[in-house]
């Protein structure tokens, strides 16, 4: 399973990229908001800023609603780096937005995801990656992991390619059983990825290993 970074924040991001397991980046207006960038040409800049940290997907979300100024920006953010992939929302323009996308070669991630049937509206226009948000579903009480396993099974029954990209993760359990049930991608926190270092047994046991090897390291002196 792929692991992305859901954050805006470069230094957060490097910090993943430094672990070694970093396959690419999501973004969303709120997180670049969260971080103070705002302005097209400075939002574009730190786009471009990630993409040179980051050698992946990273999904920079269109603004416009309507087909017509999502294709156009749309063009526009794909040009910035070949990083790039074209955050689209899930609505009858979106859709149509990523079969344009879809025929010009341009990557695309249909976000705003929470059911089985946009994520096959999202397959079948040729979406890149389909993001379901599990996260805001279970905090509706509505099981988020249900739905990534009900898009796995729509997607192998018919073989399309897009790519299961489970969003909205909010802890490390999210991630496992994503990766129990098929997911292709996690965006994660940077939190919930370093949590899944963490097990006190491993810190106990190296602290052991490491006892004994000085304990005989004296014994031998
Ligand atoms: C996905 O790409 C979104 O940026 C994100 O996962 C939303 O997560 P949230 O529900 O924690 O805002």
């Amino acid at each position: 399973m792929k692991f992305f970074i859901d954050t805006a924040s470069l230094s957060q991001i490097k910090e993943a990229q430094d672990l070694g397991v970093l396959d690419g980046v999501t973004t969303n207006p709120s997180l670049m908001a969260k971080e103070g960038i705002s302005g097209e040409d400075r939002v574009r800049r730190h786009y471009v800023d990630i993409c040179n940290i980051v050698d992946g997907p990273v999904s920079a979300e269109v603004i416009a609603t309507d087909f017509a100024d999502m294709v156009r920006e749309g063009e526009e953010l794909a040009a910035l780096h070949p990083n790039i992939v074209v955050k689209v929302p899930m609505t009858r323009d979106g859709v149509k937005a990523l079969k344009h996308f879809s025929g010009k070669g341009i990557r695309t991630n249909c976000t705003l995801v929470f059911s089985p049937g946009q994520a096959l509206l999202a397959a079948k226009a040729g979406a890149t990656f389909v993001s379901p948000f599990i996260g805001r579903l279970d905090d509706v009480s509505t099981d988020g992991v249900a739905l990534i396993e009900s898009i796995r099974t729509i997607y192998d029954n018919y073989s399309y390619a897009t790519e299961i990209l489970a969003a909205s993760v909010r802890h490390p359990m999210h991630i496992i059983q994503c990766a129990e049930v098929g997911a292709d991608v996690a965006t994660c926190p940077l939190s919930a990825i370093t949590a899944l270092f963490d097990h006190p047994l491993t810190t106990i046991g190296l602290e052991k290993f490491l006892a004994d090897h000085r304990k005989a390291a004296s014994v031998k002196a």
